[in-house]
């Protein structure tokens, strides 16, 4: 998924100028949220640990998303190599779909690079979330500053064309498209790679 507008939530990259109003949302949710599940000093200590600076830094080392709705960051997730990371929606707005929308966003953004699998070291309080969401306990745990953590895992496949279709050409435009490879009379046994001669025969009807 790109930055996109889904049900007025709209996804972008995270930017030196939102580390400000970031962090002060993970330290909101990390107060609300994680409050039932980890005790306070560890939170507290978290909190600290994500200041605006550190969100800078870890920006540029991570692909960080922020969430808006009406203007205003209300979230925020990132993909750090394979591992989701600092995937914090504040808590006025959580159950409305906006993690679910962060975390397709990265899910697609792991498509494209490659990874077949995203992990996660979810909260005791974000498993439910993954769960919901195909990723499965991977039977590891951590302890580090953000306290114990269940790790998940969730391959990252393909979309199938048949459960999901989406018509990219007009059917007249496909026909033009198989006449135009069949005018081309390239025969795939003669070695030539079949699938680029279509890719750039898509690619010029592009245009
Ligand atoms: C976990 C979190 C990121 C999810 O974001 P969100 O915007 O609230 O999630 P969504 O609204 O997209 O989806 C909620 C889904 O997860 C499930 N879910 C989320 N939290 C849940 C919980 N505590 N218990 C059960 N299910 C839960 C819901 O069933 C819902 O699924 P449904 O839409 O099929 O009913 C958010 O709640 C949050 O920031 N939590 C506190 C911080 C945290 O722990 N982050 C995870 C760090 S790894």
């Amino acid at each position: 998924m790109d930055d996109s507008h889904v049900r007025g939530i709209d996804v972008r990259s995270f930017a030196p100028a939102d580390a400000e109003v970031v962090a002060a949302l993970i330290g909101n949710t990390i107060r609300y949220s994680n409050s039932r599940d980890y005790p306070r000093a560890m939170l507290d200590s978290l909190i600290a640990y994500f200041t605006p600076d550190k969100l800078l830094q870890l920006a540029a080392e991570r692909q960080c998303l922020v969430a808006e709705v009406d203007g205003r960051v209300v979230a925020t997730a990132a993909l750090d190599g394979t591992r989701l990371a600092t995937f914090f929606v504040n808590p006025d707005h959580q159950g409305r779909g906006i993690g679910t929308v962060l975390l397709r966003a990265l899910e697609e953004a792991a498509l494209k690079a490659g990874l077949p699998a995203v992990y996660v070291d979810a909260s005791i309080t974000g498993v439910p979330f993954y769960e919901a969401r195909g990723y499965e306990r991977t039977g590891s745990s951590t302890t580090g500053t953000a306290g114990p953590q269940v790790e998940l895992v969730k391959a990252i496949e393909r979309p199938v064309i048949d459960e999901q279709p989406r018509m990219l050409i007009s059917e007249e435009k496909r026909r033009e498209l198989d006449r135009r490879i069949a005018d081309a009379k390239v025969n795939p046994k003669d070695g030539i790679p079949w699938q680029a001669v279509e890719a750039a025969a898509l690619g010029r009807f592009a245009q």
